[in-house]
Parts: C-alpha cells; structure tokens; sequence
C-alpha cells in the first residue's frame, strides 16, 4: 500500500522522531481478522485513559470483529501499522452517517498504540488512509475528535483537515461533559463533479 508524501513534516524526519524504533520499517497494510487482538489492546488502553475512543467499555473481541467486517463489506480501509510483525496502531473507516446519501463521505478513526504514540506512525497511518478512502471512491472525510485532545487535532489540521464545527457536550466521560470537534477534509474531485457510481450498490444501513 502506498503511503502519501503530500504533507511531509517542516523538520527532517530525524528531529521529528528522536525515539523513533525506525518509521521506514513499518508497514501500512490492511488489517485482517487475526490482528483483531492487538487491536483490541490498542483501543482498550484509550478508553480507558484517553479522550480519543467514545466507548466507554472495551468491547468484546467477536464485536470488534463484526465492526470491522461491517467497514470492509462497505469496500472501506481498514488499515494497520506493522511494525515487524506487531500491531502499533491501527485506522479505519466507516460510514459518516448510514442513509444512503451520505455513501460518499467516510468517518474514521486511528489508534496508536501507548508505546509508540509521538514516533510518527499516526503520520504513516492518515495519509494512507486518505489514500484509500479516495480509491474507495469517497469524496469528503470527517474526523470526530474530542476538543480536548490536541494530538488528533494537530495531526488532522497537519493533513489538511478543517474545523467544521463543535458539538458542545455531547459526550460523557471520565465524569465530565466533552465538547466533540468535527474536522472535514476533500478528497479527490471533492464536489466538483459528481461521483462515480461505484459506490451506488453500497448495503443500506444495518
Ligand atoms: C492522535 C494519534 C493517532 C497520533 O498518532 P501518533 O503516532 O502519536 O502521532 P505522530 O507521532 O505521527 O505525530 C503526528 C502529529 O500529531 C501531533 N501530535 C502527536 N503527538 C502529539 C502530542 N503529544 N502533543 C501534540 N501534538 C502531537 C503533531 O502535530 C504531530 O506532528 P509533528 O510531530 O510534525 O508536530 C495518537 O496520539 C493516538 O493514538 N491517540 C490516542 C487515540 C486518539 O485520540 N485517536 C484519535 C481519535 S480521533
């Protein structure tokens, strides 16, 4: 899978990642069922401790898998990042909304896992992802992130991502009420055209 150079950092690499493991040698592929454990592992450690994930519990490992089969019967990515064979952060994306009319548009989420977070492989995973939502044929993406939570956020803007809108407390978690901000970015022809109709025969929602 290729990874995008659209935005690459202001710094050399090197200043960007002083712990770095070696980001050259990890490897942005797509998930399969067996990585659903480490998987898990990442997504339960933010939820418990983080503002990124909006579950409250970790969910079951069978739910994990039904999530991501339900995104992948969409024909939308469901990446990891492999670093020589262990799981260190994983993105995906899903449906923004699930009418039909919002076929086009992709909500997505990215982990990281806890050892790893600051050695750039968020910067690995978004571009990618970016990448194939746009060769899945979506033409805007939206990320849901918490206010609070400065790395998404600066890591959204830095690939283009724009402010759309905050959503006031709407959330509840560790005994506060969360603002959510929504971030959009274009992809592709974006609204200058319309689209393709290969996403035309997409399951309606389940
Ligand atoms: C958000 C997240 C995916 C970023 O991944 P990461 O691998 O740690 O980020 P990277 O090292 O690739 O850094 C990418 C950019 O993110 C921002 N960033 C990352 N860590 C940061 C930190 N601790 N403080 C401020 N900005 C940070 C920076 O803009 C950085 O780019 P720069 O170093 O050129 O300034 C990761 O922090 C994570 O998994 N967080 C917990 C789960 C979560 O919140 N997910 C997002 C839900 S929307």
């Amino acid at each position: 899978m290729s990874v995008s150079n659209a935005n690459p950092p202001s710094v050399p690499a090197s200043d960007v990642l002083p712990f770095s493991p070696c980001r050259s040698s990890v490897r942005i592929r797509s998930s399969v069922e067996e990585d659903v454990p480490a998987m898990l592992d990442i997504y339960s450690h933010h939820i418990q401790r983080g503002l990124g994930p909006f579950d409250i519990e970790p969910p079951h490992p069978e739910e994990l898998k039904r999530r991501r089969k339900a995104m992948l019967k969409r024909r939308l990515p469901h990446l990891v990042a492999d670093l020589g064979g262990q799981v260190v952060g994983y993105a995906f994306a899903g449906p923004f909304r699930k009418r039909p009319a919002y076929r086009y548009t992709a909500e997505h989420s990215i982990y990281v896992h806890k050892d790893h977070l600051g050695h750039g492989i968020g910067r690995l995973l978004l571009p990618a992802l970016i990448d194939a939502c746009t060769t899945a044929g979506c033409r805007q993406m939206i990320a849901v992130v918490d206010s609070a939570n400065g790395p998404s956020l600066r890591l959204h803007e830095s690939f283009g991502f724009v402010q759309a809108g905050v959503l006031r407390s709407v959330g509840f978690k560790f005994g506060r009420w969360t603002d959510s901000v929504f971030l959009q970015r274009a992809l592709g022809a974006a609204d200058r055209e319309p689209p393709h109709d290969h996403r035309a025969a997409q399951p309606l929602a389940e």
